[in-house]
């Protein structure tokens, strides 16, 4: 590409051409997209070629939690890549070794090794493959509103409509439904009995699946694309307990909500209940190094201490990515970035969009912690029927679209799924950028007022 010294827009032109010819993206029809073209980022903010910043309220795909560009880790990278930038992964090297003694010394219990993988989808899979061995069982249930990645397990794992233009009905999956106390399968007014009734939901469907073909239960800690569903008390040390009871493993899928997304560092410490496996990827590195892992119990690493694990991968705690692991860890304790999140949750970002919901009628429902939130946006305020309906595409989804465009158009990128806003800020977000995203939101919520009945 020779366009640099024609300036920006000939760069830009450059870059939006070549992929629009080569370059082909995810879950979407190729000719019917418009991909901006990105010029730069720092902190909480990325802008185009032509000079418009937008406030990342979607922290890319929520996993820049440190922001873009962080000096440290940014250099960190680069230090790294100067010394050594790989290994096969049969070798014990420096950065490896103190990337997964960063990680399980903070996840919970006694999840105290660390697999390594490349992302998401990847950690889920090898948990599931990790259950099943050690169970010598088949089947693993998930949730419906849930989201556990794009690969042949992972997205049979998977509720959402994502799910099915993947469905093979082979994958030995069981879905059953999670809490959701704002639109509850169970007829729930509280979250005590939405917890008690989900619970029962899910002994029922074990029962009757014949808990002895059972290899796992996974969740999400808190359901991340299907809406930020917060689980009510005592959900997940049930489901730990119903998991217990029949000897099946309980994995917790963490790759969106790890690394100070909630205010902890694992979400799973608020509710203190531990899983036998913890999926992460995204924060763990900022997403500045592709990196994913799967945190395992003492239990299941003494399944595989004589006996090989069958499954590996090329790129397993990739130099440069464990080297980025180790400088965003760091850099999250020495700037008490966790912290930081749980303070923005508890003092800016949740009473400063509740205070949206009372000015903004389309607002349903506000939940989240840390910063991770969602807004449910609703065409009845009423009956909290949905702004647009399940799975809507075209004009069906106007509505969600025309309340984007108001968010790009003040200078806000949002993060919309559904009939949902999802306020993902990076961790480190100031308070003056928190201020300014509200305000814009505030202004675009108008535009999803005016679509209600
Ligand atoms: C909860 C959860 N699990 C798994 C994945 C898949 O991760 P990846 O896209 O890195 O494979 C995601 C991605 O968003 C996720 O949110």
């Amino acid at each position: 590409m020779n366009a640099a010294a024609d300036g920006p827009a000939a760069v830009k032109d450059a870059v939006k051409d070549a992929d629009r010819k080569h370059v082909f993206h995810s879950w979407s029809a190729q000719e019917l997209i418009d991909p901006l073209a990105v010029a730069g980022a720092e902190g909480s903010y990325f802008w185009d070629y032509e000079g418009n910043r937008f406030l990342d309220f979607s922290s890319a795909l929520v996993y820049t939690n440190i922001g873009y560009q962080h000096p440290k880790v940014a250099a960190a990278i680069a230090e790294q890549a100067g010394k050594l930038c790989t290994v096969a992964p049969g070798f014990a090297v420096d950065s490896r070794s103190e990337a997964a003694r960063l990680i399980a010394e903070r996840t919970p219990g006694d999840l105290d090794k660390i697999f390594f993988t490349n992302a998401g989808a990847e950690a889920v899979e090898n948990a599931v493959r990790m259950a099943r061995v050690h169970t010598g069982r088949p089947k693993v249930l998930a949730a419906y509103r849930s989201y556990h990645g794009a690969t042949s397990a992972a997205i049979n794992l998977t509720g959402d409509a994502r799910r099915f233009g993947n469905d093979s009905a082979t994958a030995g999956v069981v879905h059953f439904w999670g809490p959701f106390r704002y639109r509850s399968p169970f007829h729930a007014t509280t979250d005590a009995e939405e917890s008690a009734r989900a619970l029962r939901h899910l002994e029922d469907t074990i029962v009757f699946e014949g808990p002895r073909s059972i290899a796992a239960v996974i969740l999400e800690t808190v359901g991340g694309a299907p809406g930020v569903l917060v689980p009510p008390p005592g959900y997940l040390a049930g489901v730990r307990e119903l998991c217990d009871r029949h000897g099946i493993v309980f994995i917790l899928d963490e790759v969106m909500v790890g690394f100070g997304r909630t205010g902890k560092w694992f979400a799973c410490e608020h509710w203190d209940v531990t899983p036998d496996l913890l999926c992460f990827a995204k924060g763990v590195t900022s997403g500045y190094v592709p990196l994913g892992g799967v945190a395992i119990s003492a239990a299941i690493a003494e399944t595989f201490a004589r006996r090989p694990y069958p499954g590996g991968l090329t790129y397993s705690g990739h130099v440069l990515a464990c080297a980025a692991a180790v400088a965003t860890i760091n850099t999250m304790e020495e700037e008490g970035i966790v912290e930081q999140s749980a303070r923005t949750g508890a003092e800016l970002l949740g009473p400063g969009l509740r205070a949206l919901a009372e000015r903004h009628p389309s607002v349903g429902e506000v939940r989240g912690l840390g910063t991770f939130w969602a807004l449910e946006l609703v065409r009845d305020a009423e009956t909290g029927e949905p702004l647009v309906p399940y799975n809507a595409s075209g004009a069906d989804n106007a509505p969600m679209t025309a309340f984007g465009a108001a968010c790009k158009k003040g200078g806000l990128w949002p993060l919309i799924a559904g009939n949902r806003i999802h306020v993902a800020p990076p961790c480190n977000i100031s308070g003056q950028d928190v201020a300014k995203g509200l305000a814009i939101l505030d202004e675009a919520l108008s535009v999803a007022d005016a679509h209600m009945v």
